[in-house]
């Protein structure tokens, strides 16, 4: 029997990419960006950081492939006519230690922000369900036939110019529930056309949109799929589902698939660890991903609460190939060195155990975003951050963001 990998050593994918080391910075959105949704001076400083912090790759927050439908404020977008400068930039920056870079490609779908007065389309005209919180998101429309295939297209143009920019590959969002996680459900896709109905009908746009990446990217170019292992609602997407989707991502050549799970409505990825912590219960989604690594050929990583070595190292002896985190880098951008240096040194995950969960949430992100900013600002990260003021922060710093692209749509 060979000897499993350790989480530092080198590997070679089985596309000939070869990375440094199996431990990926995760996406996490930034909402940092500067003018026109554009990659400016505090994302390249946050940057910095992660790429003299020895990781195998670092995959960026979301970038929109459509502006007028964003994520959040302050968000990064890509477009046909998008000047390409500041993106190659960023690119060189996170390359420059050794990492690959990995653009994240997203569309929001129905999970924009109100405020944000932004397009809302969905494969079905079904509303977020947040309770009391549902009304801070905009009712959305459903898509016509046209507006799938805009979509499509626009996720294509974004690859093709993350090429051109320098990036290594990118990471196509059908998880957390954006628009790809809506056509993906029947919880939100209740379309009776060609696009909705049967698994195979509701795979149609990632699996195009795999397909037409392909097609139209240079061969060495890296296609990633974050997707996820179950959405944890009744009725909603299975790990079943996901492993059917899977073979047919590896029939269409994907590269690495990224195992995550929940959405705005059941944020699983945020899970709240009051137990006490075991190596099983820090890696949220090990149990799926060990599963899906056992039904597919397609290197598996998974990312969701691992902020200590021994955990990342079981993640790779349970049979996945890389190791994703993304709140833990946050606090601690060199984490891998520490690990290297310190083996049992512990990185942070933050959790709020407010009994209204949306808000919990909401300041369990804000606690993370916080350390982004600071990065982006260089200064040093808080280790135990306030729920409450790092909420604040967040609210004030999110509604200046809003009103700067208010201003810059209305231009
Ligand atoms: C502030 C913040 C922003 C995030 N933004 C993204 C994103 O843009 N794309 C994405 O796929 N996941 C995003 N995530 C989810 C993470 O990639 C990851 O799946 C989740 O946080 C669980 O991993 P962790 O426990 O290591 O943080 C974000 C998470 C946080 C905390």
């Amino acid at each position: 029997m060979s000897a499993v990998a350790s989480i530092f050593d080198p590997v070679t994918l089985p596309c000939g990419f070869r990375l440094q080391n199996r431990v990926i910075k995760a996406a996490m959105e930034e909402n940092m960006a500067t003018h026109h949704c554009l990659p400016g001076p505090a994302l390249f400083s946050l940057y910095r950081y992660w790429a003299h912090g020895n990781l195998g790759m670092i995959i960026t927050g979301n970038v929109m492939v459509d502006k007028q439908a964003m994520t959040g404020p302050g968000g990064v977008a890509l477009e046909a006519d998008t000047p390409l400068e500041p993106f190659t930039q960023w690119a060189k920056i996170i390359r420059s230690n050794g990492a690959k870079a990995i653009m994240q490609i997203n569309h929001p779908g129905r999970q924009v922000l109100k405020a944000m007065r932004g397009k809302a389309i969905a494969p079905s005209a079904v509303g977020l369900n947040m309770g009391k919180h549902s009304k801070m998101f905009a009712t959305p429309v459903e898509m016509t036939g046209d507006d799938i295939h805009d979509v499509c297209q626009r996720f294509v143009t974004t690859a093709m110019r993350a090429v051109d920019a320098g990036f290594d590959g990118v990471e196509i969002h059908a998880a957390h529930g954006y628009l790809l996680t809506q056509f993906l459900s029947p919880l939100t896709n209740q379309r009776k056309d060609e696009w909705g109905g049967a698994l195979e009908n509701r795979a149609r746009l990632l699996l195009n949109i795999v397909s037409q990446i392909k097609a139209r990217c240079p061969s060495g170019f890296l296609i990633m799929v974050k997707i996820n292992s179950a959405d944890f609602q009744r009725g909603g997407f299975e790990l079943g589902d996901a492993i059917r989707v899977i073979e047919r991502l590896e029939a269409l050549g994907v590269n690495i698939i990224e195992v995550s799970g929940g959405s705005y409505e059941s944020p699983a990825m945020q899970r709240r660890n009051t137990d006490e912590q075991t190596l099983a219960r820090e890696a949220y989604f090990l149990e799926f991903a060990s599963r899906i690594a056992k039904a597919t050929a397609i290197p598996v990583m998974t990312t969701g609460g691992i902020k200590r070595a021994p955990v990342a190292q079981r993640v790779i002896n349970k049979g996945c190939t890389l190791v994703g985190m993304a709140s833990a880098l946050a606090f601690t951008p060199d984490l891998v060195k520490k690990w290297q240096a310190e083996p049992d040194y512990s990185g942070v995950i933050p959790h709020c155990h407010w009994r209204d969960k949306a808000l919990a949430s909401l300041a369990t992100m804000s606690m993370v975003r916080r350390q982004l900013r600071r990065l982006g600002n260089d200064l040093t990260t808080v280790r135990h951050p306030s729920a409450l003021w790092s909420l604040v922060l967040d609210m004030c710093h999110r509604k200046r963001m809003t009103r700067r692209y208010l201003n810059e749509q209305n231009q």
